[in-house]
C-alpha cells in the first residue's frame, strides 16, 4: 500500500492518496469514490465540495505560492 501523502498540485486541487480517511466538520466520515486516492478542491469553485470537480481550470485558478515559507495556523 502507498504511504500516505498529500500533493498540493499546480493551480489545481490537494490530490490526496495512500487510504487517508476524511470527515466533515461534523466527525461524519466522508466516502469518497476511490478512497486510496481522492482530489479535495483548493480553489473554491468545485460544485462537489470538499472534492474538486475541475472547475479550476475553468476558473482559472492561480495557486502560485511558495509553501515551504508559509507559517502553519494557529489551530482553533
Ligand atoms: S481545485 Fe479543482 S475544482 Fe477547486
Amino acid at each position: 500500500m502507498a504511504e500516505p501523502r498529500i500533493t498540493i498540485r499546480e493551480n489545481g486541487s490537494y490530490r490526496v492518496e495512500g487510504d487517508v480517511p476524511l470527515f466533515d466538520h461534523l466527525g461524519n466520515q466522508l466516502h469518497p469514490a476511490n478512497p486510496s486516492g481522492y482530489s479535495l478542491c483548493r480553489c473554491g469553485a468545485s460544485k462537489n465540495k470538499p472534492f474538486c470537480d475541475k472547475s479550476h481550470a475553468e476558473a482559472g485558478f492561480d495557486g502560485t505560492c511558495n509553501p515551504k515559507y508559509l507559517e502553519p495556523p494557529v489551530a482553533g
